[in-house]
């Protein structure tokens, strides 16, 4: 099965061909087209300027992949990010999807697919950077009950797969996703956007552990996290101290922000007994992050970086499994879609 996934929920424009063939998935295109220098001036992802951009590059991304084949046969699905996201920008790639779909590929089946599914997935495509075109293994049973780590600009969730159909949300962020208050962080430092690779950066230049920051919801007994007092924290604290050393405030704030996501990645595994650790989403970019959680010991599982900030290979690779199990979405905008 060939399936062409389309990607608008944000701020990155993406097509890709993945083509699924019993055990073993092929990248055979892929396209991203990132507004990051658009909204940067911004601050922020402004919905209008991302629907507009993404209306623009949809057809060019599109003749990329196709027109140099001359052909545009062969697509078994079109499958198309839903949600969650920001309305408009789910509405273009919905639209086009159903354009695409209606004038050239009218014999394939047109799916909505949930942007979530896209990272939960997306460890299927860990150690294969290298080579885009080579194979990789689906079934992966073996590496079940497996604990999941979400973070990215919208979301920070802890999800237990018991299996590649079946997951339960442990918990989730009661405020801001982790990103977000990177982003959040950042801007307060006076650092552009986005903001997580600008503090990443500048917390590696800091000597270690000279202040710090209480650590956020580490002892709440649940699996639930919050950034928003950690944010404040911070803006206090550069308040009361206009001359503190920047990476500094950076490494204590990303030492805190990260350390309930490793405790409860580390309670949930053993309370689940599981066999793998996982991370996916944006946030997932992180060194210090993937290094925290590989040291627990479990083996550890991230896609490369291309498959963690947004990307439509995921967005295939949740496609095809919906329609292995017959999960489907409606194809319309679903702005607030949950796992
Ligand atoms: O998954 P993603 O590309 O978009 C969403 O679906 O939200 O995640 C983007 C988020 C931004 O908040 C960005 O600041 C954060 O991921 N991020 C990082 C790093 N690189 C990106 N956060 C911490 N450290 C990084 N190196
Ligand atoms: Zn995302």
């Amino acid at each position: 099965m060939r399936i062409l996934a389309i990607e608008t929920s944000c701020d990155e424009t993406a097509l890709s061909v993945v083509r699924f063939d019993g055990d073993t998935l092929a990248i055979e295109a892929e396209e991203v087209a990132s507004q990051i220098a658009l909204h940067r001036p911004y601050g922020g992802v402004v919905p209008n300027i991302a629907k507009r951009e993404h209306e623009k590059n949809l057809p060019i991304l599109f003749e990329r992949i196709f027109n140099p084949r001359g052909r545009y046969d062969d697509v078994d699905a079109v499958a198309v990010t839903v949600g969650p996201g920001l309305d408009p920008a789910l509405w273009m790639g919905i639209q086009f999807a159903e354009h695409v779909h209606r004038e050239l590929f009218p014999r394939a089946k047109l799916v909505g697919a949930n942007h979530l599914e896209g990272h939960l997935y997306s460890f299927l495509l860990s150690e294969k950077a290298a080579n885009p075109k080579s194979k990789f293994q689906i079934s992966n049973e073996g590496i079940f009950p497996a604990i999941h780590l979400l973070v990215s600009g919208g979301h920070t969730m802890l999800v237990l797969m018991k299996n590649m159909k079946e997951r339960a949300v442990l918990g989730e962020t009661r405020d801001d996703a982790v990103g977000e208050a990177f982003d959040k962080v950042a801007r307060l430092l006076g650092l552009p956007y986005p903001g997580g690779p600008e503090i990443e950066r500048l917390a590696y230049e800091s000597r270690n552990g000279t202040m710090v920051f209480p650590e956020p919801m580490v002892h709440s007994g649940d699996y639930d996290f919050s950034y928003s007092g950690l944010k404040t924290a911070v803006l206090y604290y550069l308040r009361e101290h206009p001359e503190a050393d920047k990476a500094t405030v950076a490494r204590a704030f990303q030492d805190a922000a990260f350390a309930p996501l490793v405790s409860k990645v580390r309670r949930a595994a053993e309370e689940y007994n599981v066999r793998t650790v996982m991370l996916s989403g944006g946030v997932a970019a992180n060194r210090a992050l993937r290094e925290k959680l590989r040291a627990l010991g479990y083996p550890f599982l991230v896609a490369p970086l291309k498959y963690n900030t947004d990307n439509a290979t995921m967005i295939a690779v949740a496609a095809f499994m919906n329609l292995q199990t017959g999960t489907s979405y409606e194809l319309n905008s679903q702005p607030n879609l949950s796992l």
